[in-house]
């Protein structure tokens, strides 16, 4: 594999290119209109330092790689294609796991490598390099997996507050820095079977303390996670390219642990949250006591919803995610066409984390052909809303719930929502009065201006477009 910058060889070349074709594919995907090739790019790249590694002079192990690859390409492709959008994120979770893991093991054979020749300053990096990646693959790897299992319900979605927990994470940070300056000893006075040791004893740290971390935190915030444990995943990756002296790998996921990273920073910003206090774990609990949300709410049915949007001159619509889980988006676009057909100005408003994962709303009206043009982030509709006729909110319910601006005591207090109660009225489409994702009660469904369409988000947009067509 090329390890310094040789021109000439063509392999460097390649990695040149893919490494050029990953940055376009990450600047690509940044925007729905341009993500498509966005993602033709990144799989260009991905084909590209395949093959340009396989087709290294040094490397002989086909059968290996063969035997890793095929198997690994029928799974990805099965469970990708089985797997429902609203999963995604719990796939995604597991994905980390897989590339915390890898770095585990990478720095492990590393050690264990019989035909290392370095020595001195050279070896001493060496072996920091090794234990950083052992270490930050260890708490990607046991993070995700408790992500992964509270995405999916495994495990309930309430943080766990152990007293003195802050104390508990400082002491097993103080554990590895000290386990760091033992195993480097060791290895320097060739130690080896003691380094492996303490290598080991490193790896069970700093995998509890990847559990703990993301045990701390709270449903509401569990987006923040995911991004964050995709850029810890990207830093445990690039130790692991330090590791193998593998450059394109160490630019491939520093671009991961990078974007992971500002990500994380634009999530907790859209969620009012500081991003150290996530690093750190530990919140998501709500620090006072929530007031209770309770009232009389009003129902209105499909004729009445009909009668509204038919005299409105001005409407909002608000995804969430039951719209996801309805798939209601297809019906809502074709709804969309036929009111600005008569002159209605029709909008999407969405939220940084409506859905189950960032984008999600993005990717589902995108694939139901609504127009970019109609679809306004949170900052640029809310200013709009006193001025609105009428608001639609479809299988949301955390992101447009009042009682984050309202309620210092909410788990959610301080989190910018779609200040959709504003309008002159608004229709909430859900099934039951039950909570959303934080588990929280919310008192836009008791305003004045607030009307209930109950019912699957999919069958009342159906009704409401078969009612208007035949009116
Ligand atoms: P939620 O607050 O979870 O609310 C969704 C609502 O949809 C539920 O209250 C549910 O009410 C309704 N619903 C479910 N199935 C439905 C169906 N078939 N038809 C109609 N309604 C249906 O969703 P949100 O407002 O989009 O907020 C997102 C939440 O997810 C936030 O708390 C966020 O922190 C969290 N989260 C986000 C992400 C990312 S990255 N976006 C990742 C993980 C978690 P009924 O049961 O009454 O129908």
């Amino acid at each position: 594999m090329p390890t310094t910058l040789d021109t000439t060889n063509p392999a460097t070349v390649a990695y040149i290119v893919a490494a050029a074709l990953f940055i376009l594919s990450l600047s690509g995907l940044g925007n729905p209109k341009s993500s498509r090739r966005g993602n033709m790019m990144g799989i260009a790249g991905m084909v590209i330092a395949l093959l340009a590694t396989a087709m290294q002079k040094e490397f002989t192990g086909y059968g290996m790689l063969a035997g890793a690859l095929i198997p690994a390409t029928i799974i990805g492709a099965v469970l990708a294609n089985r797997v429902k959008m609203t999963e995604m994120p719990q796939l995604v979770a597991m994905l980390h796991s897989f590339v915390g893991a890898a770095a585990v093991l990478v720095g492990f054979a590393t050690l264990l490598d019989p035909n290392r020749t370095i020595i001195g300053t050279e070896l001493v990096i060496h072996n920091i390099e090794i234990y950083i990646g052992v270490c930050i693959g260890a708490v990607t790897f046991t993070g995700s997996i408790i992500a992964f299992a509270k995405l999916h319900g495994v495990i309930g979605g309430k943080p766990l507050t152990l007293p003195g927990r802050h104390l508990l994470n400082i002491g097993l940070l103080v554990a590895t820095i000290w386990l760091a300056v033992l195993f480097v000893q060791a290895v320097n006075a060739e130690e080896i079977s003691r380094a492996l040791w303490l290598l080991g004893i490193a790896s069970v740290v700093t995998g509890v303390l990847g559990v703990h971390m993301v045990m701390a935190i709270g449903g509401a915030d569990m987006p923040v996670v995911v991004s964050m444990l995709n850029s810890y995943s990207g830093w445990a990756a690039a130790a692991a390219g330090f590791m193998l002296s593998n450059d394109l790998l160490i630019i491939t996921v520093a671009l991961v642990g990078s974007s992971g990273a500002i990500l994380s920073y634009i999530m907790c910003k859209g969620m009012n949250r500081s991003f150290i206090s996530v690093i750190l774990g530990g919140f998501g609990a709500a620090e006072g006591t929530a007031v209770a949300v309770e009232g009389e709410h009003t129902e209105i049915d499909i004729a009445a919803t009909v009668e509204l949007m038919c005299n409105a001159k001005s409407i909002v619509i608000v995804p969430g995610y039951g719209m996801a889980v309805a798939q209601a988006q297809h019906t809502l676009s074709e709804i969309t066409k036929e009111f600005e057909a008569i002159g209605t100005t029709v909008h999407f408003a969405i939220h940084p984390i409506a859905g189950r994962l960032p984008g999600h709303m993005n990717v589902l009206l995108a694939e139901a052909k609504v127009s970019y043009d109609i679809v306004l982030e949170m900052d640029e509709i809310n200013p709009n809303l006193p001025e609105t006729d009428l608001v639609l909110v479809i299988g949301a319910n955390d992101i447009v719930n009042p009682s984050a601006l309202d309620d210092p005591g909410s788990p959610i207090a301080g989190m910018p929502v779609l200040e959709v109660w504003k309008a002159k009225d608004v229709i909430v489409m859900k099934r039951s009065m039950a909570s959303g994702y934080a588990g929280i009660g919310n008192p836009l469904f008791f305003k004045s201006n607030t009307r209930m369409l109950f019912g699957d988000a999919k069958k009342n947009v159906d009704a409401i477009l078969t009612a208007y067509r035949s009116r």
